[in-house]
C-alpha cells in the first residue's frame, strides 16, 4: 500500500510513519523539510507548503496514494485544497479531526462518535466540526474517514494543562514554582500515547469498513488532571507546587485560553471506543501515561537544547496566578486569622 502523510514529522504523524513502514507500506511525506533527519530511512519525502496549492501539485505529479492522510488541516479552505489535490490522487482522503468537537458542555460523560458535535466555547473545534460537515458533502465519489483524536502526546511533549509541546511546566516543576491545575482537579481526561494511536489510525488505511466513517481514536486510561500533573512531578523527582484555579476564572484572566478550558479541559470525557476495536482489531492502550510521559521526559533531558521554555505560556501562567491572588486576598485576606 502506497500512502501520503501530509505532515509526516509531527507529533502524530511520526509515530503513525513508523508503524505504516513496519507494516510495510511504502511512505510518502509531503512537508516544507524543516526537520531534516527525522523522517525515517524509506521515507520518500515531498518538499512544498500545502497552502501552496500550484507548489504541491508540482511536486506530486503525477503520483498517486492508495490513502493520503491530512494531518494539518484546520479550516474548511484547507479542506477544500485538499479534495481538489487527492480527488483524484487518492484512494481514501483521510481527515484528522479532533475529539473537542463533541458537543460542551458535555451531556454525557461517555462519548462515541455518535455523540453530536457543537463546542460554542472553542473557535478550533468549530472549525475542525466546518472541515468534516465540508468532507461529507463535497468528498462525493472519493472514500473519505474522520479521525478524532484526544489529546495525543509523543516524546518531546508535556501534556499539561497550560501547554504540551513544550518544556514551560516541566520547567516551573522543577524550579519549584506553582503550576496550576483548573477546577478542583478531579475532572477526567484521556491522554494517549502516539504510538497507540498510530496502531489506530495505521489500521484503517484503505480498510473499506472505515470509509464513510468518523473514527475517535485514544486509550482507555482515564486520569485525573491532578494526578497527571503529580505523575509529571514525581517523573521529574519532585512534589507539584499546585494551585487549583476555577476554569471560569482562568477564561476570565486570560481570553485566550477560554476555548481550551470551557470548551474542552474542563469537562470530563471519556471515551468508547469499540467502534475502533470493531474496526482495528489489533488496537490497544499498551503505554500507561506514567510510562510515556517518563520516556517523554527522558528524551527531553537527554539534551537540553530539546527544552524548550515558551514564555508566553510562563507569563500567562503568572498573570493568572497574580490575579487570583488578588480575589482571594479580596475575599479572605492573607494574614488574617
Ligand atoms: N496532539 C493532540 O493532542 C491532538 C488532539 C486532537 C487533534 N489533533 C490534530 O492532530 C493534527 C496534528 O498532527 P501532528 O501532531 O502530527 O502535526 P504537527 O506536529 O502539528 O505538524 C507538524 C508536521 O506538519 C508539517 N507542516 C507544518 N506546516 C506545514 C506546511 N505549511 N506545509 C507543509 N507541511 C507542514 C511539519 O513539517 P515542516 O515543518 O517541515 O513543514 C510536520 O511534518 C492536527 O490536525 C490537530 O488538530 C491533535
Amino acid at each position: 500500500m502506497k500512502i501520503l502523510f501530509i505532515g509526516g514529522t509531527g507529533n502524530l504523524s511520526l509515530e503513525c510513519t513508523h508503524r505504516a513502514l513496519a507494516r510495510g507500506m511504502e511512505v510518502w511525506h509531503l512537508n516544507r523539510g524543516s526537520h531534516p533527519g527525522k523522517a525515517p530511512e524509506g521515507v520518500h519525502s515531498l518538499q512544498a507548503d500545502v497552502r501552496d496549492e500550484a507548489a504541491v501539485e508540482r511536486v506530486l505529479g503525477r503520483e498517486s496514494f492508495d490513502a493520503v492522510v491530512d494531518f494539518i488541516a484546520y479550516l474548511p479552505a484547507q479542506v477544500e485544497a485538499s479534495l481538489r489535490l487527492f480527488r483524484e490522487r487518492a484512494g481514501q482522503y483521510v481527515f484528522i479531526s479532533s475529539a473537542s468537537a463533541y458537543r460542551k458542555p458535555a451531556v454525557h460523560p461517555v462519548i462515541t462518535e455518535s455523540t453530536p458535535l457543537c463546542n460554542p466555547f472553542w473557535q478550533y473545534s468549530r472549525d475542525k466540526i466546518a472541515c468534516e460537515d465540508l468532507i461529507r458533502a463535497r468528498a462525493g465519489d472519493l472514500p473519505w474517514t474522520i479521525i478524532r483524536p484526544s489529546h495525543t502526546y509523543a516524546n518531546g511533549w508535556v501534556p499539561t494543562a497550560f501547554s504540551s509541546s513544550d518544556w514551560t511546566v516541566a520547567g516551573r516543576i522543577l524550579e519549584g514554582k506553582e503550576i496550576i491545575v483548573h477546577g478542583d482537579g478531579q475532572a477526567l481526561w484521556t491522554l494517549t500515547h502516539a504510538r497507540d494511536f498510530a496502531v489506530g489510525l495505521v489500521g484503517l488505511l484503505g480498510n473499506p469498513a472505515a470509509y464513510g466513517e468518523a473514527v475517535q481514536i485514544m486509550g482507555d486510561e482515564a486520569l485525573t488532571w491532578e494526578s497527571i500533573h503529580r505523575t509529571i512531578a514525581s517523573a521529574l523527582g519532585r512534589e507539584a507546587r499546585i494551585v487549583h484555579i476555577p476554569s471560569d476564572f482562568i477564561a476570565r484572566a486570560e481570553p485566550s485560553l477560554a476555548g481550551g478550558f470551557l470548551g474542552d479541559k474542563a469537562w470530563t470525557s471519556l471515551f468508547d471506543c469499540s467502534k475502533l476495536r470493531r474496526l482495528v482489531p489489533d488496537f490497544r492502550t499498551t503505554i500507561s501515561f506514567q510510562e510515556g510521559v517518563r520516556q517523554s521526559l527522558d528524551w527531553l533531558r537527554a539534551d537540553p537544547s530539546r527544552q524548550k521554555v515558551d514564555p508566553g505560556v510562563g507569563e500567562r501562567i503568572e498573570r493568572i496566578l497574580a490575579a487570583w491572588r488578588r480575589a482571594m486576598d479580596e475575599v479572605w485576606p492573607s494574614g488574617r486569622t
